[in-house]
């Protein structure tokens, strides 16, 4: 049976080139994303390279959302083997927002997308990991969440202190633990 992948916030970026490449190794892929054009066109240009793609709606931050995305591949596929959360946002880089310009919405917003989305997404998609058997999931972080890294003075991204962003993406790692240790509960 092919291995199914989920991937949030696939239409574009990273996540659509991923989408691209694992549907390149046979696998079946659910493109999620909230935006329904945004979606149907990925799927489109997916399946018209030969890819085994299916759109699945879902807003990572409306847990209501994350639970319909759940029961729609419950019914459709089953299972996930692979869950990619790779949704997130950035609004500091967009607004060139620093620290003491930060508002609390803007806070919110960050953690809502870059933690509690994903937080949820796992929570939310438990029974279909554990229905593939050796289900993996992978949290797209970035180098800008790494205390170690942004401590390094020699480092490229010394000083670079976009808080919502760098905090919200340091708090992934925490959530790959929980994944981890979740992911080993037997079913
Ligand atoms: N690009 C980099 O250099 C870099 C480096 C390190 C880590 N990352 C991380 O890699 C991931 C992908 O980045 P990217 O550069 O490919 O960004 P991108 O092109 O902006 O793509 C982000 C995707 O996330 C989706 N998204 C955001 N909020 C969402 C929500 N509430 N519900 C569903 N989807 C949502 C966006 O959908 P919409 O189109 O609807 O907004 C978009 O499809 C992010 O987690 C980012 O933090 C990126």
């Amino acid at each position: 049976m092919k291995k199914i992948v989920f991937i949030s916030g696939a239409t574009k970026g990273i996540g659509y080139k991923v989408a691209q490449q694992l549907a390149s190794h046979n696998f079946t892929v659910l493109i999620g994303a909230r935006n329904i054009q945004q979606g149907d066109a990925a799927v489109e240009k997916l399946r018209s390279d030969g890819a085994d793609a299916h759109f699945i709606p879902i807003d990572v931050n409306d847990e209501s959302s994350v639970k319909s995305a759940a029961e729609a591949i419950t019914k459709q596929l089953g299972k996930v083997d692979v869950l990619i959360n790779n949704a997130g946002v950035n609004y500091e880089f967009q607004l060139g927002t620093r620290p003491s310009m930060l508002s609390v919405d803007i806070l919110k917003d960050t953690f809502g997308a870059n933690f509690f989305g994903a937080f949820a997404i796992i929570h939310n998609f438990i029974p279909l990991l554990k229905q593939a058997g050796a289900a993996r999931i992978i949290n797209v972080s970035s180098t800008l969440g790494s205390l170690t890294s942004l401590s390094n003075p020699e480092h490229f991204f010394y000083g670079v202190n976009s808080l919502a962003y760098n905090s919200s993406k340091t708090a992934w790692f925490f959530s790959s633990c929980y994944a981890k240790l979740t992911i080993k509960v037997p079913s």
